[in-house]
């Protein structure tokens, strides 16, 4: 089943203290931004890919397009001072119809068979989230003394992409947008309309790369991959 993308790479990278886009670290010898795009560049099901991006990083980003290859990208939308307002720029100016994903920029090691996973349950339920199990015992401490240990059993770690309907995911944006209400992911604006989410069980490799420790664990997880794809 087809489905569009949308990926917001606008962030500020601030917990990466790199001074500048984390999107542009390398991991092996391409930016961090590359390698995202190169999972939906190669996903046939994959029709095209809207990116949300600083206006001043733009030009930097097409370099990098045109260098490795990417041809998917069907449009640029302006990132906004928010992650969600970065995915309702490329919500309202590129995506129409069908099935719609959002995914971080910064989570470069998505498993194809968690996208076709969750492509088909959002075409069946309408929306459809990545998630793995905790693994660590967790506990409920809103001011820093217990108050319960939680049945990890009925938690979830969620990470994107996050699959949607179309007619979904706009209806929910547009009641954001009329409640002022800003949520961490999609997946809460349309948990908030009372549309059920389903869970689709993802990879613990799908990190995002946010902290420095994470780029030594990609570069890792880089080289495993490169194996994987030799054999
Ligand atoms: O900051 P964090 O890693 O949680 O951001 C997740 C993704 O959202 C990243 O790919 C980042 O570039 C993007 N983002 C954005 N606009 C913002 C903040 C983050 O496009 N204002």
């Amino acid at each position: 089943m087809d489905y569009t993308v949308m990926i917001p790479a606008a962030g500020s990278g601030r917990r990466m203290g790199a001074g500048y886009n984390k999107l542009f670290l390398t991991l092996g010898e391409k930016p961090i931004l590359v390698h995202t795009l190169e999972v939906f560049e190669k996903d046939r099901a994959c029709t095209g890919i809207v990116l949300a991006v600083k206006p001043e990083e733009r030009p930097s980003i097409q370099d990098d397009l045109n260098r490795f290859g990417i041809t998917k990208v069907i449009g640029f939308a302006d990132g906004g001072s928010e992650r969600q307002y970065s995915v309702a720029a490329c919500l309202k100016a590129h995506v129409t119809g069908g099935i719609v994903l959002v995914h971080d920029a910064a989570r470069p090691f998505i498993r194809q068979f968690v996208i076709d996973e969750l492509v088909s349950t959002a075409a069946k339920f309408g929306a459809a989230i990545a998630g793995v199990k905790p693994k660590d015992t967790m506990k409920f401490a809103p001011v820093g003394i217990v108050e319960e240990t939680v049945d990890r059993d009925k938690l979830w770690i969620i990470q994107t992409p996050q699959a949607f309907s179309f007619d979904v995911l706009k209806e929910a944006f547009n009641k954001a947008k009329a409640d002022d209400f800003l949520g961490t992911d999609e997946s809460m604006l349309v948990e908030r309309m009372g549309h059920p989410v389903r869970i689709v069980e993802s990879t613990y490799d799908n990190v995002k790369m946010t902290t420095t420790e994470d780029l030594v664990f990609g570069e890792i997880l880089l080289q495993r991959r490169q194996q994987e794809d030799e054999k």
